[in-house]
């Protein structure tokens, strides 16, 4: 067992130099697939998504007020399980969730689907991706745990931004540079085991830079057009029942699994844990989790 905190600083000292040679080294090996959070199919995702359904639906609850004849944009709706949830809220008129992954998009429609309920496929970041209809049509959006996979969030927050009518709300969640999801991903990146395996990987994992935030201010947002209504850090956990679930948790979100060939994948797992109970993202005995420093920002439209 090593100690983590000197381990992960020299894999974070890694991975900065990584970050220094510039953009055209996060070009990496997609193997055909969408350049996004790309560890899961969409099956396995549905269900080993319990941590992201509670946080999702808490937060909810805590700071939107659903109002008649709501329209609501979910970008980075995944697998649709959050879209459901608010289409049942009273008032809600419609919603709308959007993904870019197909096969996400696809599974949604299939298993996700209601009345009042749509699904398209688009790049939150790229807004030629989106339907002229978009436009001002949506008085809600949430974007819940999706922002840590895009690079470009200014792109992303205006492009969500055009999407709202006058004093639209959005809520989101988002993994900071402390948290200890990223601080796992950053030392698994940079693993001296396994980094051959990543070869030009390094971890889609863009954290809410630490830096825009203050006591309920983000310059970030405040460039893109809204007005905070509030922020903050959180930290959220959760129980699994065994040591499987929490690894079929941790399989959904790692992408660097993708790169690991099937028979060393049980090692490359092992190794994970021991960062992860290092990083305190996970317990000693692999039975909870633990999310912390994420960004829970609620904003209005200026
Ligand atoms: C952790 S999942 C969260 C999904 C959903 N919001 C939930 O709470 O279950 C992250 C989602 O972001 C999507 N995503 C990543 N990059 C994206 C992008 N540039 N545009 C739209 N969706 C994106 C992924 O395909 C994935 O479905």
């Amino acid at each position: 067992m090593f100690c983590g905190r000197r381990v992960a600083a020299t894999f974070v000292t890694v991975h900065r130099w990584r970050l220094l040679k510039g953009p055209s080294s996060f070009v990496r090996v997609d193997h055909g697939r969408t350049l996004t959070m790309d560890a899961t199919t969409a099956d396995h995702y549905s269900r080993n998504r319990s941590f992201q359904q509670s946080v999702g639906v808490k937060v909810l609850q805590q700071y939107l007020r659903w109002e008649g004849g709501d329209t609501v944009l979910d970008a980075g709706c995944g697998t649709g399980e959050i879209c459901t949830y608010i289409s049942q809220q009273p008032g809600v008129a419609s919603v709308l969730g959007f993904d870019v992954s197909a096969e996400f998009v696809s599974f949604a429609s299939q298993y996700n689907s209601a009345p009042n309920v749509r699904y398209d496929v688009a790049d939150v970041s790229d807004i030629s991706t989106y339907k002229p209809e978009w436009e001002g049509a949506f008085s809600k959006a949430v974007c819940l745990y999706v922002l840590h996979w895009v690079r470009d969030k200014a792109a992303a927050l205006r492009a969500i931004h055009s999407c709202l009518t006058s004093r639209g709300e959005i809520l989101l969640l988002c993994d900071t540079e402390e948290s200890s999801f990223n601080q796992t991903s950053l030392i698994m990146a940079s693993h001296p085991k396994w980094q051959p395996y990543l070869g030009e990987f390094v971890p889609i994992v863009f954290p809410w830079p630490s830096g825009d935030l203050g006591k309920n201010r983000s310059r970030l947002m405040q460039e893109c057009g809204f007005e905070v209504l509030s922020c903050h850090i959180e930290q959220n956990h959760q129980h699994f029942e065994s040591k499987a679930k929490l690894k079929e948790w941790l399989r959904a979100v790692f992408p660097h699994l993708n790169y690991i060939p099937q028979d060393r994948q049980e090692e490359f797992f092992h190794d994970l844990l021991e960062v992860a109970r290092d990083t305190r993202l996970a317990s000693t005995d692999a039975l909870y989790i633990e999310v912390t420093a994420t960004l829970v920002l609620h904003a209005r439209k200026l």
